[in-house]
């Protein structure tokens, strides 16, 4: 197999299934222009995300890591008309040009782009009560995903579905002899959900434009204090 291969189902899946939206394309070529590196979820994954939530019926969607808004957008436009859509970035930049795409998506009203690390905000949303989110996109630093899971799981309820994407990361997650901080962060993160029994997780690896790779998905079970810290 050759990745070669595999970008050509990619574009396959993605030129027969995944509709050409303009605002997604338009949300592309400007965080190119504007050099954001180009990891954002490919097409037939944005819309895989978008399906999971729509299956869900999310109408409260929390992602960390929004890079340009691509997977945001995605996201957002399962919502139903009340729905809202919050998403985390660090990099005031790339929260710029986030929200200038969700504006060209006409998403403005149901997306807000917190600037900062996501771990302050997400400390800051538990503070203040924030409500629960029904579908949560962990995309944010790997290394983080521990903590990630430990503060999103307090803004979670039970039927929560967490998905968290690059827990792959070209087969290093099952090298016990890799100790890359990004490679330790995903482990840890799945020895906390196989250790809590509030929470059932599986993972499936994917192959495609992104590579080798992954996700996870989690549903919470119980309420944050049996789910939570
Ligand atoms: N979800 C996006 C891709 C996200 S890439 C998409 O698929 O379209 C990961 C993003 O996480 C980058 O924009 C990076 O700046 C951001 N990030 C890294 N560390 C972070 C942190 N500690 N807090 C918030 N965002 C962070
Ligand atoms: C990287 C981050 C991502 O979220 C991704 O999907 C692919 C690569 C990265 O930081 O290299
Ligand atoms: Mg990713």
């Amino acid at each position: 197999m050759t990745t070669e291969m595999w970008n050509a189902v990619d574009d396959y899946f993605s030129r027969g299934l995944v509709k050409s939206d303009p605002a997604l394309d338009a949300a592309l070529d400007a965080s190119s222009q504007a050099g954001l590196r180009a990891i954002n979820v490919a097409p037939n994954q944005g819309k895989f995300l978008h399906l999971l939530a729509r299956i869900h019926g999310a109408r409260r969607i929390l992602e960390l890591g929004t890079l340009g808004g691509y997977s945001a957008i995605w996201l957002a436009r399962a919502l139903p008309e009340d729905g809202t859509l919050v998403t985390l970035e660090a990099d005031p930049d790339n929260a710029d040009i986030a929200r200038k795409n969700i504006a060209v998506a006409g998403l403005t009203d149901k997306v807000s782009v917190i600037t900062g690390l996501a771990a302050e905000s997400l400390e800051q949303m538990i503070a203040s009560k924030t409500p629960p989110f029904d579908f949560i996109f962990l995309d944010a630093d790997k290394v983080s995903y521990p903590e990630y899971l430990r503060l999103t799981l307090q803004l979670s309820r039970p039927g929560t579905v967490i998905v968290a994407d690059n827990v792959v990361r070209n087969g290093k997650v099952a090298d016990m002899d890799n100790d890359e901080p990004d490679v330790i962060g995903v482990r840890e993160f799945f020895d906390m959900l196989a250790a809590n029994p509030a929470t059932d997780t599986t993972a499936v690896q994917t192959v495609g434009a992104k590579g080798w790779d992954g996700f996870s998905i989690t549903i919470v079970s119980a309420p944050p204090g049996g789910a939570g810290a």
